[in-house]
C-alpha cells in the first residue's frame, strides 16, 4: 500500500501530462522538473523522519519502510535530473530528430552553475546510497555501510541548499524544508548526546571508567 502511495505523485505527473484530471500548466517542462524535485526533497525528509518517529513512539515496525522511502527519494531525484537532461536540455528532442547533442552544454551547466553543481553532488550521493541499499551490500560493507549511509544527511543539506540557491524572490518554501531538516538533524544531535550521557551515568554507577 505504501509503495502505491509513494508512486502517486509520479502517476499524477503522467495523468496531468495526458490532461486527465489536471494539466501541467503553461510551462510543462518546468512543472515536471519542479514536481519531481520537490518530491525528491520531501522523500529525503520523510525517510529521515523514520528513525525519530520510531524512537519517540517505540513503533519499531516503522523501520521496515525506511529503505523503500529512501529509494523513492532517489527515484524522484533521478526523475528530476532526467527531466532536466532529456526535456529541459533537449537530449530527447535531439535523439528523436537524429541530431548530434552538445554534451558540453551539460557539463558547463553542471560545473559552472553552482546550484546545479550542488544538486548534482547530492544526486551522486543518492546513487551511492541506492546502489548499496540491499541487504547483501549491507553485509559486505559491514561497519562502513552506516558511515556511507550517513551521507544522506549531506545529501539532504545539499538538496535544501540547491533549492534555496535557485529561488529568486519567495523563500518561504525552501525555508520550510530547511526548518524541517534542522529539526530532523537537531533531534539526532540531541538523541546522541542523551545516549552518551545515559551511557556514562550507567558506567559510573557500575564503577566503570567514563566513556566506555
Ligand atoms: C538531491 C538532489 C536534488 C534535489 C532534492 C532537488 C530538488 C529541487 C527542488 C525542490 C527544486 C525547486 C522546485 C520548485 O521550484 O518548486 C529544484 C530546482 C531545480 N533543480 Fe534540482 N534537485 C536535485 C538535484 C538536481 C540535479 C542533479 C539537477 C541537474 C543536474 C537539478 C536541476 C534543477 C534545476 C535546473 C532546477 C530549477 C528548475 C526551474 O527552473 O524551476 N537538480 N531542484
Amino acid at each position: 500500500m505504501l509503495f502505491v502511495l509513494c508512486l502517486v505523485p509520479a502517476l499524477l505527473v503522467v495523468a496531468d501530462a495526458y490532461g486527465i484530471g489536471g494539466t501541467l500548466g503553461a510551462n510543462p517542462i518546468e512543472e515536471i522538473q519542479d514536481r519531481f524535485g520537490n518530491w525528491g526533497l520531501r522523500f529525503i525528509l520523510i525517510a529521515l523522519a523514520v528513525t525519530p518517529l520510531r524512537q519517540l513512539t517505540g513503533r519499531n515496525w516503522l523501520l521496515r519502510f525506511r529503505r523503500m522511502l529512501g529509494l523513492f527519494a532517489f527515484f524522484y531525484v533521478l526523475m528530476h535530473f532526467l527531466a532536466w537532461l532529456l526535456l529541459d536540455q533537449g537530449l530527447l528532442t535531439s535523439a528523436i530528430a537524429g541530431e548530434e547533442f552538445d554534451w558540453s552544454v551539460i557539463t558547463e551547466d553542471i560545473f559552472e552553475r553552482p546550484f546545479i553543481t550542488i544538486g548534482f553532488a547530492a544526486l551522486l550521493i543518492l546513487v551511492a546510497l541506492a546502489a548499496t541499499s540491499t541487504a547483501g551490500q549491507r553485509r559486505r560493507l559491514g561497519r562502513y555501510w552506516q558511515k556511507l549511509h550517513n551521507g544522506v544527511y549531506l545529501a539532504a543539506v545539499l538538496g535544501v541548499w540547491h533549492y534555496w540557491w535557485q529561488v529568486k524572490k519567495d523563500f518561504s518554501e525552501p525555508l520550510v524544508y530547511a526548518l524541517v531538516l534542522a529539526v530532523l538533524l537537531g533531534y539526532r544531535v540531541w538523541h546522541h548526546r542523551l545516549q552518551t550521557r545515559v551511557g556514562s551515568a550507567r558506567n559510573s554507577r557500575a564503577g566503570l571508567p567514563q566513556n566506555h
